[in-house]
């Protein structure tokens, strides 16, 4: 695996690879991996033939009280997990490299960025459209894999990609959990043990409301209230948590039948998200 830092000796690796007839699967994180992130890896050696991950911290999808400086730098191990994992290149920019200067240019993905996550960070969805829509500019893959952990953003790249008419086919991966059903995450680092003993109630919360809908119960927001008090009485700080359409994320009506459930909640210096799909089959 060929680790590369700056875009013009990524595109010439990239070019050489096309004129070769290979097809480019393109994984984007900002390291810290975990077995989340490989098995997007493990997806992408499935579907294509070379494999491009990245890492990089965008500051631009930070906010100023957020946790750039101290969101976990790991890229000795990141580059040997993903070695092992059968990447064939990491591309590792500076900020530097892809911010040369301060962006003039910005991407809204207006209502999808504005609900949701993006109700409490502002600007978040901006820097992560401009970073990614960057990235496929500059890898230019077939295939593009993201996780459907973070529901939202993948519903807000496929409508960029959609609305700018970007080349690529997007695959969403499913969610990769612990084995008491938290969400893998690279914030779960900042849990003490007691507060990752309680981080599973996110998701059994989740579980509750998807089987109370897959019950027949429509009252959807006394279902998901009830939920947020037990959440609250738990210790968490519960930022959203609601029933919502899966094809576009507004707030889910009882005749529509493709759901997805968003939660947000921070429990102690952690926020985590956490989300399950479903479908009503009446
Ligand atoms: P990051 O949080 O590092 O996540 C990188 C990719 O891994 C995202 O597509 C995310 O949805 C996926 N992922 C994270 N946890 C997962 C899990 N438990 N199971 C499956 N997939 C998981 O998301 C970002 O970085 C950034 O916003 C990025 C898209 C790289 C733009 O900067």
């Amino acid at each position: 695996m060929q680790t590369i830092t700056s875009i013009q000796a990524l595109r010439s690796c990239i070019r050489q690879w096309r004129q070769a007839g290979h097809s480019i699967g393109f994984v984007p994180t900002m390291g810290n991996l975990h077995a989340g992130h490989l098995q997007m890896v493990n997806t992408a050696k499935q579907k294509a033939e070379k494999v491009v991950a990245s890492i990089f911290v965008n500051p631009a999808q930070f906010g100023p009280d957020e946790d750039f400086n101290s969101y976990p730098r790991t890229e000795k191990l990141d580059q040997a997990a993903l070695l092992e994992q059968g990447a064939d290149l990491l591309f590792l920019p500076s900020v530097l490299e892809m911010y040369p200067q301060a962006p003039q240019t910005t991407i809204t993905v207006r209502d999808l960025s504005a609900r949701h996550c993006g109700a409490n960070r502002p600007g978040h969805f901006d820097g992560v459209a401009l970073v990614v829509c960057k990235l496929l500019n500059i890898v230019q893959p077939d295939l593009l894999f993201l996780g459907e952990k973070d529901y939202q953003q993948l519903t807000l790249i496929r409508r960029m990609v959609g609305d700018l008419n970007i080349a690529v086919e997007i695959h969403g991966v499913p969610t990769v959990r612990e084995a008491d059903g938290l969400a893998m995450s690279s914030r779960n680092n900042y849990l003490s043990p007691e507060q990752r003993q309680m981080a599973p109630l996110l998701y059994q919360a989740l579980c509750t409301v998807r089987d109370a809908i897959l019950s027949g119960d429509r009252d959807y927001s006394s279902i998901v209230d009830q939920q947020v008090r037990a959440l609250q009485q738990a210790g968490f700080a519960v930022d959203y948590f609601n029933v919502s359409r899966s094809i576009d994320l507004l707030p889910a009506c009882p005749n529509d039948s493709n759901l997805v459930i968003l939660l947000a909640a921070k429990l102690g210096g952690a926020r985590l998200i956490d989300n399950i799909c479903l479908q009503i089959n009446d």
